[in-house]
């Protein structure tokens, strides 16, 4: 059969692959099926097995050159449409079994399908057109603009792009900071997320890490003790606004008085990452508020998570003085350099653009308050069940204990750390779909735990003594 997936295996095995798509294939290795090619790298992590640096080429579609006469036969493009059928399926299913990582998958952008047929590239500075003309800077630069007045910088004040993710947002903050303060060291939570270390080593900047409370939030008194020790170096420092584990906030005004308390008065940074939360903190009633009214150097927020674009994509907002400062001319572009990739797509503007014109300041405001409520709803049934299970006050991350189970964790693509895993409620997620997850997991779970022979986990050290159920902490 043209484009047989798999190498290797027996005939037998060999056709029955074909028929299955990447996900189906994972699934059979797990029950047996070529089991010593999936654990190349196995390391452990809170007891459990880690599966790293997976054959990815046991299941994937190998790409054939066309026979002379498939033009003819149409052969080719039928085996095609039939991969693309079937993998289309696979993608309903996931998307209704998804819960672990926070992207909003309630969208339709049926109206931009047209739009596809275009190499549309934003490459260069979206406020100076380069000589490309297939671009959409029009409406990256209306995007921009809602989210400087959102996070309350004036046009002439701002500078700002579309990114590819959050990542590359807090790649390019982290660079802002570098460039303003080049002596500078970097601060971050140990509960960052692991783009801003990346940043860090890649940047070769001296990076402090800074202890966590229990709720993932930085450790104040932690931080400023750090902060003492190296006194003579300005400070770089990324303010999480939620963290991707447990959604937890960094107490930004607290951050900075202890800055300007410390003798850094204008010797300091800050970046603020909000991928997720980034877009509900401001919809949410009496949460602190991120604004550049306060001294801060930048903010960036992923596109594809809350707002709900198809593809990765965030947004990066900066004061125009720092870019000013670091930026440089290209000739072959005629426009300016200072975004951290080149060729930019110019998809992703139309997409957000069309999202904030169809929801506004009001839709997320909605949307921000289903999620909240729904993922108290979710905690609630936890701890009914006996399951433990935090959520932070200002967030929508619910984390509970990692299911004992791999199968259930890939079953709902569950994103786990160590004892714990969560659920990130979006708009997407909806009370029926969190019913069925509890059920399920109540179900299976009366499989994997017997109150004495086999009690459930503790995990007290994650969440904390008091909202762990385990049998020692229930006492
Ligand atoms: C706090 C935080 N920062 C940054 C990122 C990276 O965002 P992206 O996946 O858009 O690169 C994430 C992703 O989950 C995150 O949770």
């Amino acid at each position: 059969m043209v484009g047989s997936v798999g190498n290797g295996c027996s005939v037998v095995l060999e056709e029955k692959r074909a028929e299955l798509l990447p996900e189906e294939l994972d699934h059979h290795q797990h029950e047996g099926v070529a089991n010593g090619k999936l654990v190349a790298n196995g390391v452990t992590n809170g007891g459990k097995k880690m599966v790293l640096g997976r054959n990815m080429h046991t299941m994937c579609f190998a790409v054939k050159e066309p026979e002379s006469d498939d033009e003819f036969t149409g052969e080719r493009e039928a085996f095609m449409a039939s991969v693309l059928a079937k993998y289309r399926k696979t993608l309903v299913e996931r998307t209704n079994h998804h819960l672990g990582y926070p992207y909003n998958m309630d969208f339709d952008y049926e109206a931009l399908s047209q739009l596809q047929y275009f190499c549309i590239n934003n490459l260069g500075d979206p406020f100076i057109e380069s000589n490309y003309g297939v671009h959409s800077r029009q409406f990256e630069v209306g995007v921009l603009d809602w989210f400087a007045r959102l996070w309350e910088l004036e046009k002439h004040e701002y500078w700002g792009y579309i990114t590819n993710c959050g990542t590359e947002g807090n790649l390019h903050g982290i660079l802002v900071g570098r460039e303003t303060f080049p002596e500078g060291i970097l601060y971050a939570s140990t509960e960052s997320h692991y783009s801003v270390f990346k940043a860090a080593r890649m940047y070769r900047m001296q990076c402090v890490k800074v202890d966590t409370l229990i709720s993932g939030e930085i450790d104040c008194r932690d931080f400023q003790a750090k902060l003492l020790q190296n006194k003579d170096k300005p400070a770089i420092l990324n303010v999480n606004i939620g963290t991707t584990v447990k959604g937890a906030v960094d107490d930004l005004d607290l951050l900075i008085q202890i800055l300007e308390e410390s003798g850094f008065k204008d010797r300091f940074y800050i970046h603020c990452d909000g991928a997720l939360f980034g877009l509900m903190m401001p919809f949410v009633k009496r949460a602190p508020k991120v604004t550049f009214k306060k001294p801060i150097g930048s903010v960036s927020v992923s596109g594809h998570k809350f707002v709900g674009c198809p593809m990765p994509c965030g947004v990066q907002i900066t004061r125009l003085s720092h870019i000013n400062a670091f930026s440089s001319n290209v000739e072959y572009l005629a426009s300016r350099d200072a975004t951290i990739m080149g060729s930019r797509n110019g998809h992703a503007p139309l997409f957000l653009w069309y999202t904030l014109n169809t929801k506004g300041y009001r839709g997320f405001q909605k949307q921000v308050q289903k999620c909240l409520r729904n993922a108290h709803y979710l905690k609630d049934r936890l701890i009914a069940a006996g399951i433990s299970a935090m959520l932070n006050q200002l967030s929508s991350t619910v984390v509970f204990e990692r299911p004992k189970d791999d199968e259930f964790v890939r079953r709902w693509q569950l994103a786990c750390e160590g004892n714990i895993a969560h659920v990130v409620v979006m708009p997407s997620v909806s009370i029926e779909k969190l019913d069925e997850f509890v059920d399920e997991l109540v179900e299976k779970r009366s499989n994997w735990y017997h109150e004495l022979m086999n009690p459930s986990p503790c995990i007290a050290a994650d969440i904390g003594q008091d909202k762990c159920l385990c049998a020692l902490h229930m006492k």
